[in-house]
């Protein structure tokens, strides 16, 4: 920028101070604006995608029982320095990652760069609490976004808020010290503006050093009692760090910034299925669920309750009904590798998305005129208006849409788009409730198509 023009836009903000009163420093510090359709249009890739994974992997894949473990049994920065000490991945082949993500119907993925335990995945130049000081001693990150990308799916960093290794950060209710007295004594002199230095810089390195960063999830804001929220992060000035860097860039909504306008893009439940379309203030908007296979992010050798393929693709597909994106989690184990039992959920989601994935791609939600029948989900393109019924119990024979009658010109079933007749439906015998002119019978084999859910497109009629 000439340095004139920076100088008429400086007085500019200074007198915009002055005439709303607010402090200088805070109105520089506000997030750049955009309009609904800009913010749609920025984030119109990530829409259309609507499947992505998410990828926890540091130390905490060595204890393999929970990426809070060093939280959750309070150890000390000593006895957790064994992960650091022995880490070393040495079948990681992010490109074979990259891969099964692909076949698995993902279109972008989010890696954790830092987690909360501090280990920094790739070769951060302002610690040495990172891969590259392991018996590894290769950056992880580098390797793994030119994997993703060559296999088409975009990229996006998790990047934790929390650090529970890092020294200038102060300790808190969620710290693995939190009940350490001598440990908070010692650290009663921390300074956070240190750590949110230490932060920007990071962020910097993860803006400037791979590409384009298109999504970025960062992890978490628990302000109160013995908290952290927006003032001790500095959210403003970081996110002004990361729209500057890189203004496309989609970012969660984690920074403790939801009542600034600007403050983030999309909403994150986090391992529970919203009632329906995720609202604030009554207005929809953008929202990503993020789920695991089994409870734990990191990997976690002796956890059992793993859901099955055909939850994870329904899942999926009442995620997508309801306005909604998945991003599933895989914990790589400290070999490098998914472990066998997300390989085949992954293989087992991939096999269905081979043939449905075009009931989720770029739709969204159905258009409030059509319900859903009992035991089916809907999904809506509305660019090519095709409507997408998935029948998650297969019935005998008929399947009756009530609302429907005249609004379809076509039906196949999607796995072999063979046709599905239909007709409008007088009541079957004994029974006319079905008789209203506005039922749409469709008329399905007896055999449920051998697919975890079959899907029947319906072609609107113009
Ligand atoms: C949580 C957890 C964490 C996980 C994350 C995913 O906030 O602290 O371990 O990374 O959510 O959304």
């Amino acid at each position: 920028m000439k340095p004139n023009l920076r100088c008429s836009i400086l007085k500019g903000m200074a007198l915009l101070a002055i005439i709303t009163q607010l402090p200088l420093a805070q109105a520089q510090t506000k997030p750049p604006q955009e309009t609904d359709e800009q913010k749609q249009a920025r984030m119109a890739w990530w829409t259309e995608a609507r499947f992505g994974m998410f990828i926890h992997w540091g130390l905490y894949a060595q204890a393999a029982r929970h990426e809070w473990v060093k939280n959750r049994e309070r150890i000390t920065d000593a006895d957790y320095q064994k992960y650091f000490e022995v880490f070393n991945p040495d079948l990681y082949n992010p490109r074979e990652w990259a891969r099964v993500a692909r076949q698995a119907g993902m279109r972008y993925f989010v890696i954790t760069t830092k987690h909360h335990e501090g280990f920094c995945l790739w070769d951060s130049k302002v610690t040495d609490y990172k891969a590259t000081k392991t018996p590894y001693g290769k950056d992880l990150i580098k390797p793994m976004v030119e994997a993703f990308r060559a296999e088409g799916l975009r990229v996006g960093f998790y990047y934790s808020l929390i650090d529970w290794h890092h020294p200038d950060y102060p300790p808190d209710r969620v710290h693995p010290m939190r009940d350490n007295k001598a440990f908070r004594e010692k650290a009663k002199n921390r300074d956070m503006r240190k750590y949110v230095d230490y932060m920007e810089k990071q962020l910097r390195e993860l803006l400037t050093q791979f590409g384009p960063v298109d999504c970025l999830f960062l992890d978490f804001s628990f302000p109160g009692n013995d908290g952290k929220g927006r003032d001790d992060w500095q959210s403003e000035r970081l996110l002004r760090v990361i729209r500057e860097l890189q203004p496309k860039c989609i970012i969660n909504d984690r920074l403790d910034l939801l009542d600034q306008p600007g403050g983030w893009d999309f909403r994150t439940p986090e391992q529970f299925m919203p009632r329906g379309w995720v609202t604030v203030d009554g207005k929809r908007v953008p929202w990503e669920t993020c789920q695991t296979f089994s409870g734990s992010w990191g990997y976690h050798r002796d956890e059992t309750t793993w859901t099955s393929v055909e939850q994870l693709v329904v899942m999926l597909i009442e995620t997508v009904s309801k306005g909604g994106n998945l991003l599933l989690n895989v914990g790589p184990t400290a070999r490098g590798t998914f472990d066998q039992r997300a390989l085949d959920r992954l293989n087992g989601i991939g096999q269905w998305m081979r043939f449905h994935s075009r009931s989720l791609y770029g739709c969204t939600a159905a258009p409030n005129e059509f319900k859903k029948p009992d035991h089916c989900l809907l999904t809506y393109n509305p660019k090519t208006r095709r409507l997408y019924l998935h029948v998650l119990v297969w019935p005998m024979g008929k399947l009756h849409l009530d609302g429907f009658a005249g609004k379809i010109k076509y039906a196949q079933l999607l796995n072999d788009a063979s046709e599905v007749r239909f007709a409008a439906q007088k009541g079957a015998w004994m029974d006319d409730r079905q008789a209203s002119a506005d039922t749409l019978t469709l008329d399905l084999p007896v055999q449920k198509p051998a697919v975890t859910v079959p899907v029947i497109e319906l072609f609107l009629k113009p």
